[in-house]
């Protein structure tokens, strides 16, 4: 592989580039990362510098490359029933919400899904504490702005290491084991996946239009890169779309700085919509 050099110029194109489309700020610090991460891309597309990337990335209509280039600089780390303390709050809360629903009727956004753990989890547990689960019209909006990992959450298999932790009475009653080139897996049942819609979508720049408003919104693990404005400019436009006490889950190490007048804590990075 080549070791192409990102000059400081260049860099400082990406950064207005990568703010601008996902609300990303790269510090300075963050050269040796994009220039590390990317080369293997450059080389990939035989690209003769930082430069030449730049304008492929940008002219890229389809958005793929952008998805790649937020794949490359970002992680997609995710596990199923992450942040534990925010299942045992949801337990909880599950009977109060059922109580005060007047239709049968669930909707939850898992924005920022990654490969699918996250809004699979999210019916694993209703299907285990809604003892009449299948007399409910639910239905999870699953979205990220990787069509690399939506992909695999479409498709829902998983190796057997990912789902070691889960307990054999998850296990039997959510997935279906399947033999695949690498061994055995386990893929999520029609029955579950089928209440899943998975699609495309940039949390900054796409706009929010939806039919219904949302039961709770989970965006764990996805504002960390984003900066404070851009991050405020996100909840505001999530308390349009959250039905007034909801809950809007955001991962451990995540907070809210402002929109007080909206968002009240209400457990572990658990705020209400007021
Ligand atoms: C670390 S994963 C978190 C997955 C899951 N929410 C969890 O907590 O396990 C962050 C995901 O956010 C997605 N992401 C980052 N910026 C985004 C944006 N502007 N719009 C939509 N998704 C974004 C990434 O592609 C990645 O899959």
């Amino acid at each position: 592989m080549v070791e192409i050099e990102l000059k400081p110029e260049e860099f400082a194109l990406f950064r207005r580039y990568i703010y601008e489309k996902v609300g990303i700020s790269l510090s300075d610090q963050k050269t040796t990362l994009i220039k590390g991460r990317l080369n293997k891309r450059l080389n990939q597309l035989n690209m003769p510098s930082f430069r030449a990337y730049y304008d492929y990335l940008t002219n890229d209509v389809t958005g793929e490359e952008l998805a790649l280039f937020i794949s490359a600089i970002s992680t997609n780390v995710t596990s199923f029933f992450r942040e534990a303390a925010q299942w045992v709050w949801l337990e909880k809360y599950l009977p109060q919400m059922i109580a005060s629903k007047r239709e049968k009727k669930i909707r939850i956004w898992s924005a920022g899904c990654s490969s699918g753990e996250e809004p699979y989890t999210i019916l694993m547990f209703l299907q285990k504490h809604l003892s009449d689960f299948e007399s409910w019209d639910i239905k999870i909006l699953a979205t990220d702005i990787s069509s690399k990992v939506l992909g695999k959450a479409i498709l829902g298999i998983y190796e057997a290491k990912q789902v070691e932790s889960l307990s054999q009475e998850i296990i039997l009653r959510s997935f279906e084991k399947i033999r695949t080139p690498s061994g055995i897996s386990y893929q999520i049942l029609p029955i579950l996946r089928d209440k899943v819609t998975f699609r495309l979508f940039n949390l900054v720049t796409d706009p929010f239009i939806f039919t219904n408003k949302f039961d709770m919104i989970f965006c764990r693990n996805v504002m960390i890169y984003f900066d404070e404005k851009t991050r405020n400019e996100l909840i505001g436009r999530f308390s349009t779309i959250l039905l007034s006490g909801s809950p809007l889950l955001l991962g451990s190490s995540e907070s809210l700085t402002s929109n007080r007048e909206t968002f009240k804590l209400i457990g572990s990075s658990i705020y209400q919509r007021l």
